[in-house]
């Protein structure tokens, strides 16, 4: 793998996506300090203040279209692997589609992008970008989620351990891109099975009540669980199943923003 270290840039996504424009398909990894325009899903931005992991995948788009939105759900699978090195399992879980949660709050955010080669459109050979940011020194007030940084749940007793625990973003994108690395291959071997069923079993609360808020309407019902393509299903108060394919997912009652 190679891995690219910037101390300073705009947005770790815009620059592996420059990349690819100049024909450069990876596999590679680039990680900065810091961030002038870190960009979050939906358009919103991404605090980056040093001291936290901002990186982003570059990769030639091995599988189907479907199988690369579903990148994001490796992603989400890989980050929570990478979490466990740091602190305890029951602390971690999965937020539909794509955030990675400690303790309930948000740690990590996932932004994928893809573009076409210059073989173009004909040939539908794509580019990814998966673009991860991890809070792990410190995270931001007034988000629209609660949000909490890794830091903050180290137990105590770990970091007075014999070995030092190795709590820098390099250290932990080593990690995260092994275990992205495997939960692609899965993904691209054998389907979304398997990835749907880990991430399940990680969510943080399928099944239970959630809000769901598209860009046009919003309603609240019971997250039964992801459709065999990675889809939120959803039933409503009436009985009606909806399978929710992008939006933002709120638990429980509707919170203001
Ligand atoms: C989200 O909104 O939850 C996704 C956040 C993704 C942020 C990361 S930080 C590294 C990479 N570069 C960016 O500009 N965004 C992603």
């Amino acid at each position: 793998m190679r891995f690219i270290e910037l101390n300073r840039v705009d947005s770790t996504n815009a620059e592996a996506k420059r990349l690819a424009e100049q024909g450069d398909f990876g596999p590679l990894w680039v990680r900065a300090d810091t961030q002038s325009a870190g960009r979050g899903r939906r358009g919103r931005a991404w605090t980056s203040e040093p001291g936290n992991l901002f990186c982003s995948g570059l990769y030639l788009h091995e599988g189907n279209t479907h199988q690369l939105a579903q990148l994001s759900f490796a992603a989400s699978l890989a980050l929570a692997d990478t979490l466990e090195h740091y602190v305890p399992r029951h602390l971690i879980g999965l937020k539909w589609p794509n955030d990675v949660l400690l303790g309930g709050r948000k740690t990590a955010g996932i932004l994928l992008e893809s573009g076409h080669t210059q073989l173009g459109v004909a040939h539908h050979q794509k580019w990814i970008v998966v673009g991860i940011g991890v809070n792990l020194t410190h995270h931001p007030d007034g988000t629209d989620y609660p949000a909490t940084h890794v830091m903050a749940h180290i137990p105590q007793a770990d970091l007075k351990g014999p070995e030092p625990l190795m709590t820098g973003a390099q250290a932990m994108l080593a990690i995260l891109v092994n275990r992205f690395d495997h939960w692609r291959h899965i993904l691209l071997t054998q389907g979304f099975a398997p990835i749907g069923k880990a991430w399940t079993k990680r969510s943080y609360n399928i099944p239970g009540l959630v809000t769901v808020r598209l860009p046009n309407e919003t309603f609240t019902g019971e997250a039964l669980g992801l459709d065999e393509k990675g889809a939120l299903r959803v039933r409503l108060e009436n009985g009606t199943i909806r399978d929710i394919h992008a939006g933002d997912v709120f638990f429980g009652a509707l919170q203001d923003d």
